[in-house]
């Protein structure tokens, strides 16, 4: 029912986890090493393919150059061809920037064109919510998760020695269901709702008129407006918008899973990186960088939080950079300027290998058929959000709960 819950089964046989963390270093060390060497192979041979089932293209290594790939058998239509493209305008920019980076990009790179590309990603023009629409969510599903979810505010808002001003942030709106559960179910409690200012993270702008309406605000700008109780609530594209100098409380409810994540997947050379690339007929898929790339060092640092029994294992390791990045972010605005933060999603309790999925209409997708058109979700880390708030500040204030349908 809910927007994972039809994806469990396959994720739990998938996701077997682990390598030892000298092993890990090992094979990433390996993987440079027999980049070197693959990098002198002659023009065009063919190497290994991406084992997901869900693929099944070709991966052809390239000799010297960094992060590229053969693309002598890959199609290269005519730069005036008359022929008319079926192509959607989200297909057409995502074969631009490849054919005009000269490679393919990465799988995070792919994801987050798909879901936020301005013109034409998939939150960004319409209500993706509900039976009419590709998933639900708890807010949408009953007014409890947003009551509950306010609960948990004012816990926090009240150990705090209820501070007079609080800025009230939530990543990923969606609707504006949960931040309209949890002011009606605090209405009862002025001094908290009075101390509010509430700020919105929010891409889309299809999203944030939905938003505008669900929480009945009277628009002042583009970005400002009050609601008939006379709360503040002010929309932004990143944390780092939203003013500092306040206790910040944050909830993050079904954000972390829509960020991008970059997969890997051990090769015979080492760990390799699966890009998206163009194919002879024209299609996306999936290919392996011949040598590491940028995201590899992220992919070191996540396992060197890895428990080392767990390494050995694992074939493919699914990481999100911004995650950890947001994480941190957060951790370190609330060091500052205290509050805490409320994570709940879904994922794991330990390295995510192979969780990338697309919903449609309720329905698992490929995730290459039609983007733009299905939602992309990936499992969360969450020891990875766990030590990289650590990084930063400790744990003090960090909430993180997590569902896992197993
Ligand atoms: C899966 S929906 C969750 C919606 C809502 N939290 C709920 O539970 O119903 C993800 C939300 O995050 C927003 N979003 C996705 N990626 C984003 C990004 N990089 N920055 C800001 N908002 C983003 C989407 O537009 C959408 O509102």
């Amino acid at each position: 029912m809910l927007r994972r819950f039809i994806g469990q089964a396959s994720i739990a046989q998938r996701c077997r986890c682990l390598i030892s963390r000298q092993s890990s270093a090992d094979t990433l060390r390996r993987c440079s090493s027999s980049a070197t060497a693959s990098s002198q192979a002659p023009v065009g041979t063919s190497a290994e393919q991406p084992t997901n089932t869900q693929f099944s293209d070709d991966y052809t290594s390239q000799p010297a150059a960094r992060i590229s790939i053969d693309r002598s058998g890959l199609s290269n239509p005519p730069e005036h061809s008359h022929e008319t493209s079926k192509d959607s305008e989200l297909v057409k920019h995502l074969k631009s920037i490849i054919k005009f980076r000269g490679g393919p990009i990465s799988v995070a790179e792919y994801m987050e064109e798909v879901l936020i590309n301005p013109k034409a990603g998939f939150y960004i023009n319409r209500d993706v919510f509900g039976a009419e629409g590709d998933f639900i969510t708890s807010p949408e599903v009953s007014q409890m998760f947003g009551e509950m979810v306010g609960v948990w505010a004012m816990c926090l808002w009240e150990q705090m020695g209820q501070p007079d001003r609080v800025n009230l942030v939530e990543l990923g709106p969606g609707r504006g269901t949960l931040m309209a559960d949890l002011l009606r179910g605090a209405s009862k409690f002025e001094k908290f709702t009075k101390s509010l200012n509430i700020h919105m993270i929010e891409v889309s702008p299809a999203l944030k008129k939905i938003q505008k309406l669900t929480l009945k605000c009277e628009d002042e700008d583009e970005n400002t407006a009050t609601t008939l109780t006379g709360t503040p609530v002010s929309w932004h594209s990143t944390l780092e918008e939203v003013p500092t100098g306040l206790p910040t409380i944050i909830i993050a409810h079904e954000f972390y899973d829509a960020l991008p994540v970059h997969q890997f997947q051990k090769a015979s050379r080492g760990w390799c990186e699966k890009m998206i690339d163009v194919a002879e007929d024209s299609k996306f898929r999936v290919v392996l960088s011949p040598q590491p790339t940028p995201a590899t060092l992220y992919l070191l640092k996540r396992c060197k939080w890895a428990p080392t029994e767990d390494l050995s294992k694992l074939e493919h390791v699914e990481i999100c950079p911004k995650a950890m990045d947001l994480t941190q972010n957060i951790a370190k605005r609330i060091s500052s300027d205290g509050g805490g933060a409320l994570i709940i999603d879904y994922g794991l309790d330990g390295i995510v290998s192979d969780s990338l999925q697309a919903i449609r209409k309720h329905k698992f997708v490929n995730m290459l058929d039609d983007p733009g058109s299905a939602d992309l979700s990936a499992y969360v880390d969450f020891p990875a959000i766990k030590h990289s708030a650590e990084e930063v500040s400790g744990l003090h204030s960090l909430f993180i709960i997590w569902v896992l349908f197993l």
